[in-house]
């Protein structure tokens, strides 16, 4: 079975480029760039990864992106987690970013997309990975100050295939984001959101219904609720879930607990994705092991949660074919 794992071509849909900063580059950029960092060594900042809830994990995530300044430092950390699609076989990626993460603190918007942009070039150049990058707004600021992003962002709209919004979920709900979801709708990008990860199925609801999003990044609460459960699968409606990262920010108290196999028996559009790899103890394949070590999932179930991904991703249909069939072949 990890063989199989290891050996299916994959496609990731949920994953913060940010949240791949590895210690050890966050140690380098840190040096480079005078940046002070609150640890003294990486067996330290291994240590302050402990988290209890979403928000112990995002201010830790957010100090770590603060080592990040120049176009190649973008450029380096995109690189690194392309080295890893290599190693997890990976072959398409749809990456989250945040701008305001970066903006906020006077680095441009384009020395942040250019240098993402030209690693994932240089990725389909060198090892033929596909991608996209998809930009989310901070749900934990303003609908005007994400307004102003989406400004910023439209002069570089040819890098840029959809909006997502992520940051902290209790009490940010999608209702706050309606006009800007609207106005990134009217621009033709594709629209997305996290919903229902630690904040209950009525935003998932919302991120539908008041958003129109496509797709809902891990939605596991929708769980508590039949008739959404109902709809999703009638829709098929992705649902980009992230189990390590459910385990470490204590969303379900263990893997056993973790409701995955239930969503996928019921018929949704479930798929596996790392969402903040360098934070949450593994990549790709590690959460796929960890679900196939702990729950009852079966080679057919995985083999259905890598298609779903392609299935579920931003590409035409003759590119999701293909990949569809290299699955087979894999297989
Ligand atoms: N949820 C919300 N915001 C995030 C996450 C997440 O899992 N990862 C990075 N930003
Ligand atoms: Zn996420």
């Amino acid at each position: 079975m990890i063989e199989l794992i290891k050996r299916l071509p994959k496609a990731e849909l949920h994953l913060h480029i940010e949240g791949s900063l590895e210690p050890e580059l966050m140690f380098r950029l840190s040096k480079k760039n005078h940046i002070d960092i609150p640890y003294n060594s990486i067996e330290d900042v291994r240590e302050a990864y402990n988290f209890t809830n979403l928000q112990t994990f995002l201010d830790i995530y957010y100090a770590g992106a603060k080592v990040l300044i120049t176009e190649d430092d973008f450029y380096d950390l995109t690189w690194e987690y392309i080295l890893k699609c290599v190693e997890n076989n990976i072959i398409h990626t749809e990456i989250f970013f945040d701008p305001q993460t970066h903006t906020d603190r006077g680095i441009a918007f384009e020395t942040v997309i250019t240098g993402i942009s030209n690693a994932l070039a240089d990725a389909k150049e060198k090892y033929g990975i596909t991608s996209c990058i998809i930009m989310c707004f901070l749900r934990h600021l303003s609908q005007e100050e994400a307004l102003a992003t989406l400004e910023q962002s439209l002069a570089f709209k040819h890098h840029i295939v959809g909006v997502g919004l992520d940051s902290s979920e209790l009490n940010n709900p999608p209702s706050k984001f309606i006009e800007v979801f609207s106005r990134a709708k009217q621009e033709g990008f594709k629209l997305v959101a996290h919903a229902g990860e630690e904040a209950d199925f009525s935003y998932i609801y919302e991120a539908l219904d008041l958003l129109e999003i496509e797709r809902i990044d891990h939605g596991v609460q929708s769980i508590k609720s039949p008739a959404l459960l109902k709809r999703l699968k009638e829709e098929q409606i992705p649902l980009t879930v992230c189990p390590n990262s459910n385990i470490e920010l204590k969303v379900f108290d263990s893997y056993q607990q973790h409701n995955i196999k239930q969503l996928l028996d019921y018929g949704l559009n479930v798929s596996v994705n790392s969402d903040d790899p360098a934070y949450f103890k593994g990549y790709i394949n590690q959460n796929f092991i960890n679900l196939y070590e702990n729950i009852d999932l079966s080679a057919a179930d995985i083999i259905t949660l890598v298609k779903n991904s392609f299935r579920s991703a931003f590409i035409d249909d003759e590119l999701k074919q293909a990949y569809l069939a290299r699955v087979d072949e894999a297989v």
